[in-house]
């Protein structure tokens, strides 16, 4: 049967295409996001006039409104997707991540656990509330040591990471005190279409198509494991059909790179894909830059148990969805206009330009 979920964080990459995704399948979606810097409605273009989406602009720490969602809507699952997530801007400015992250994730609980007991008997059993997080929480391995399983201490380094850890132990405490059919999703990198370009992946491709320079932090071995969005999103959907409440599930790409190698990756694809670009080998715009402070080393995760039990496993190597990725970049120009605004430059001066020129990192260049 076909389902009603609340999606939060619907605007933004991961849920834009998660919402896509759900549509697909006809599930009907009710997605409230505020609309940060990262959330878009170009995001959701492609479900223009489709009645069973519904865009409400609002916050999720909005008690009132949350609670008026859930009473109206009825929703069979909630989806959390709504957070602060990018590592660079949390050392930059906490404080909006204990804001969405931590009381946000607080506020949406508290009102899906009114929700769910005024359920009847039935409904009540089949409600899910998922709440999506990250590998970061478990902190970051040694070279050789094993990918992080569910049961891995949490040890997060970054307050981007120690917020989705603290987000990550309400959602547990909620099944576990309260009986809320909480389940949680621990996963690696993504990407995709519709990144935001201040992660590595769309901020490389989108410099290189405009020759601009590729700024690596450190000496760009830390290792990172790379997923598809779809991939992740299918997930997703499979936990919550599928998954048992107080749950974690752990997913990932099986796909451990270093960013150079990443970065190298992205740039070979591109010569393939725009032969003709005067910036052909585009690896040459490659720059070593100051290091982030507290640089996770590496983070891979062990995905066995999502695949043994509920039957998942990712669909698109790292090749082919990079390719898919890039070719999303080159066909979606008027989208990447829409997000270069005042505001994105002003980010990319202070992280990368120190207030110089927005095409040279300056991060202490090495
Ligand atoms: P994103 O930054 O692209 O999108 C976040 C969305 O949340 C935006 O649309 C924003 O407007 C919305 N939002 C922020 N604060 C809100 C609030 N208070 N109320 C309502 N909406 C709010 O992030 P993403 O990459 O799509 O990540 C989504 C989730 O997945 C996050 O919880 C993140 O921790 C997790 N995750 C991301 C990755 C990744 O590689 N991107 C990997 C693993 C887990
Ligand atoms: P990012 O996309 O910010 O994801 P996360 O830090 O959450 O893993 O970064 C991925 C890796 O790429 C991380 O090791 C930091 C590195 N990185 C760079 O080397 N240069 C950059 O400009 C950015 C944004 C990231």
């Amino acid at each position: 049967m076909n389902k009603t979920i609340l999606v939060t964080g619907g605007a933004g990459f991961i849920g834009s295409n998660f919402v896509s995704c759900e549509r697909q399948r006809n599930n009907r979606i009710i997605n409230l996001d505020i609309l940060t810097y990262a959330g878009n409605l170009l995001n959701l273009e492609q479900l223009n006039g489709d009645p069973d989406h519904v865009f409400i602009q609002g916050d999720i720490r909005d008690r009132e409104l949350v609670g008026k969602l859930l009473k109206g809507r009825q929703p069979d699952a909630v989806v959390n997707l709504a957070a602060e997530s990018h590592v660079d801007r949390s050392i930059d400015s906490p404080e909006s991540f204990i804001q969405t992250n931590i009381i946000g994730t607080y506020h949406l609980l508290e009102e899906v656990r009114e929700y769910w007991k005024s359920l009847p008997a039935e409904r009540r059993e089949q409600f899910r509330f998922l709440h999506v997080s990250t590998d970061e929480v478990y902190g970051s391995l040694g070279p050789q040591a094993p990918a992080f399983i569910e049961s891995s201490p949490y040890a997060p380094n970054s307050p981007y990471s120690a917020s989705k850890a603290a987000s990550d132990h309400l959602a547990r405490a909620y099944f576990h005190t309260f009986g809320v059919p909480t389940l949680i999703t621990n996963c690696s990198n993504n990407y995709g279409p519709r990144q935001f370009p201040e992660k590595l992946a769309p901020l490389m491709i989108l410099n290189a198509i405009e020759g601009k320079p590729l700024p690596i932090y450190g000496d760009g071995l830390n290792v990172r494991d790379w997923l598809y969005v779809d991939d992740h999103c299918e997930a997703l959907h499979t936990v919550v059909e599928k998954g048992k409440p107080g749950e974690t599930y752990n997913i990932g790409g099986r796909c451990e790179k270093t960013n150079l190698e990443t970065v190298n990756a992205l740039c070979a694809l591109l010569d393939e894909m725009i032969p003709t670009s005067r910036h052909v080998p585009h690896c040459s715009l490659i720059t070593f830059v100051e290091d982030r402070p507290g640089h996770d080393r590496r983070y891979a995760i062990d995905c066995s148990r999502i695949r043994a039990e509920l039957g998942w496993r990712a669909k698109e190597t790292f090749e082919s969805g990079m390719r898919k990725t890039i070719q999303w970049y080159l066909d979606n120009p008027a989208w990447v206009h829409s997000i270069k605004t005042g505001a994105y430059r002003e980010w990319m001066l202070r992280q990368y330009g120190a207030g110089k020129n927005e095409d040279t990192p300056q991060r202490a260049s090495k």
